[in-house]
């Protein structure tokens, strides 16, 4: 199977705009994947993920937040990360590193680090039945996430698809390695600055459609 589904590269953009981002400094893949493993030395600081950043809203949003923390962040749809390169530019940003390897091609560079806090918001729903099997959320990625926590790190999940929401819920809970620290389904977090409210939020805002948010950390008890 695929480990990614979905556009990588939009029609209109321009061979100078790729090589400027295979240059900048922040954005990595798996030809200067060696900067991971130099990432890793840096031991000092929180680390925290992004996995789908999108336009990278979120992870501009928490870079600024937590300045003294690190990001790195994966989504294999390269518009997104030229438009997030120029925010780092224009906001001066230097603790977000950026990669367009998609999750699974990114942890095996990673496996060896863990998050603070991971964040995954609004990943993509798939939500014909014939397509379900696509959805990142599932158990391979459950058993993924295990080796890149510790004790005290928080998942963040949100989606505005109940039958993905039901299914995310299952696959956590089934797991006894895994605790809920939050349900919720009002838009509370999204909007007191805990996260960022993403186009995807506001999308599902302006339908007036439920957004379901986890938290989940380690099970202390059962580990
Ligand atoms: C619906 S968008 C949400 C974007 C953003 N998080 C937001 O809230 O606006 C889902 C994103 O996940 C990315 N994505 C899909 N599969 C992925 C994978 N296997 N690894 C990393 N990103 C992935 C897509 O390219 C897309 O940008």
């Amino acid at each position: 199977m695929l480990p990614f589904y979905g556009r990588r590269l939009s029609r209109n953009t321009k061979n100078f705009q790729l090589d400027s981002l295979k240059s900048f400094e922040f954005f990595f893949d798996t030809n200067r994947s060696t900067f991971i493993e130099k990432f890793s030395l840096l031991k000092t600081t929180p680390l925290n993920l992004e996995i789908g950043f999108g336009t990278g809203e979120n992870l501009v949003f928490q870079s600024q937040k937590y300045k003294h923390e690190n990001f790195i962040a994966c989504d294999p749809f390269i518009s997104g990360s030229l438009k997030l390169k120029k925010k780092i530019e224009s906001e001066d940003l230097s603790n977000i590193f950026f990669t367009n390897l998609d999750y699974f091609e990114l942890y095996k560079l990673i496996n060896r680090l863990t998050f603070r806090k991971i964040y995954i918001l609004f990943p993509d729903p798939w939500p014909k039945k014939r397509h379900k099997k696509r959805r990142l959320i599932n158990l391979e990625f459950i058993s993924s996430l295990k080796k890149v926590i510790s004790c005290d790190s928080k998942i963040f999940i949100a989606t505005d698809d109940q039958d993905y929401a039901n299914q995310i819920k299952k696959l956590f809970l089934n797991e006894k390695f895994f605790d809920r620290e939050l349900f919720s389904s009002n838009y509370t977090h999204f909007c007191n600055n805990i996260l960022c409210p993403t186009k995807y939020f506001r999308k599902a805002m302006n339908l007036k459609k439920k957004v379901n948010l986890f938290i989940f950390k380690q099970n202390k008890k059962k580990n």
